[in-house]
Formats: structure tokens, sequence, C-alpha cells
């Protein structure tokens, strides 16, 4: 009897995985409607330019620390479909983000064990009072709590004193950089203080900088947060 082939396809490796991921056009449409339901109930931007940045910074976290490079495109995966969920609504908008992206995941080839890392990285980067469940959770809660920038605002208007648009308005620069051999990562912004204090910006900004502290103390770092030249943690 002819023997009949078998043989398992060859694993992808995760940066093909994730070339072919952000190919996708159900992936880019979903970024887009996210982005449309947040500018309908009056939230920053969270679309292309956010969720990019945020699989950049969280990629670059890793590979600055040292992390395999299967790690590192986990995370650049789960960065760009973190906010996914929110096409949906944004309240656990983290838990449906995670179940949507669970059949493209699948459908381009990532192994259960892979899209499950992903997709525990999409569920937790919102989970305040929760430590990350992973290297690649960690990663992306860091890049997404470090998109702090004037950008984000969509139609800027000082006299509606939104505090929420005034601190990111405020917000004129912002780098976030990894020191793997020191074991600090730090975001540094600069903030005009005459559209926003630096307490204003603390009102609002306390829980993400603590999330972004027990993420980088599970990745073995300190996480330090420079405003306008003076170190604040
Ligand atoms: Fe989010
Ligand atoms: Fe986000």
């Amino acid at each position: 009897m002819p023997s009949i082939n078998r043989a398992e396809p060859e694993a992808q490796s995760a940066a093909s995985l994730y070339k072919k991921l952000y190919g996708e056009p159900e992936v880019h449409e979903y970024i887009r409607l996210s982005d449309e339901a947040m500018a309908a109930i009056g939230y920053t931007e969270h679309g292309l330019r956010h969720v990019t940045q945020v699989a950049t910074s969280a990629a670059k976290v890793l590979t600055e620390l040292g992390h395999p490079e299967e790690e590192v495109e986990l995370a650049r995966a789960a960065g760009l479909l973190h906010d996914i969920g929110n096409l949906i609504a944004r309240e656990d908008h983290e838990q449906s983000g995670a179940l949507l992206a669970y059949p493209i995941l699948m459908r381009l080839g990532y192994t259960p064990r892979q899209a499950g890392t992903v997709m525990g990285a999409i569920g937790n980067h919102e989970q305040l009072g929760f430590p990350p469940v992973s290297a690649v959770s960690a990663a992306v809660t860091i890049g997404d709590k470090a998109d702090v920038h004037r950008s984000r605002v969509r139609d800027y208007h000082e006299e509606l004193e939104d505090i929420h648009d005034d601190v990111n308005y405020a917000c004129v620069e912002s780098a976030l950089t990894v020191n793997g051999e020191l074991s600090v990562i730090t975001l540094e912004l600069k903030i005009d203080t005459k559209i926003a204090t630096v307490m204003e910006y603390f009102q609002i900004f306390t829980e993400r900088m603590m999330m972004s502290n027990e993420a980088a103390n599970y990745l073995g770092c300190e996480f330090h947060l420079i405003i306008n030249g003076t170190k604040l943690s």
C-alpha cells in the first residue's frame, strides 16, 4: 500500500506569522472599527497609530531584556490586536478582544500555545490589581500605558476643560527606554504645564503607572517615570 505522508506542516517562525497577521485585512478592519467606536464615545485615538506603537514598544521591551525572538513576536502580535475588543464595547474590551483574536490567530497558523499567550496578553492589559500573566503580557501593558501624547487627542478644545484631553494634550514628548544592563524601564515625558499640571497628570495616570510598575517588576526591572526632567518614581 502506498504510504500516506502525514508529516506535520513545518512550523512557521513567529516573525513570519506576525507578517501574515499584519497583512490580514480583517485585522485592519477591526482596528478601524474599534477606533471609530472610541471616537463615537469621545475617547482618545485607539487606531492603527496607537496599536502599532504598542506593538513596537512591547517588542522593544522584550528585545532589550534579552527575551527569545518568539516572545518578542508574540508581544508584537498582542500589541497589534490588544484593543480590537473596543469594536464590541469599551467595558471588558480586553476580554472580548482576546476572544475576537482567537479565530484569526488559529487561521493564520499560530499554535494553540502561541495563540493562547497572545490572548492572555490582550485579556490582561487592563487588569488593574492583578499581576501580568506572562512576559508577553507585561510587555504589552508597558507599551500600552506608555502611549501618552498630544497626537492621541482627536480635536482639542481648551475651553471644554476635559481633564483627560488636557493631560494627553499637555504631553508634547514621550519616550520609553529600556536599559537591560541596569534592569530599568523608563518613561520620560515632557509636559506643557500651561495646559496641565504634574498633579493633574498624576490624578489621571496613577493607575497606568501602577500597572507599568507591576509589569516592569514582573520582568525583573524597576520602572522609572521622569516628567520634565524630574524623576517621580
Ligand atoms: Fe485597551
Ligand atoms: Fe491601548
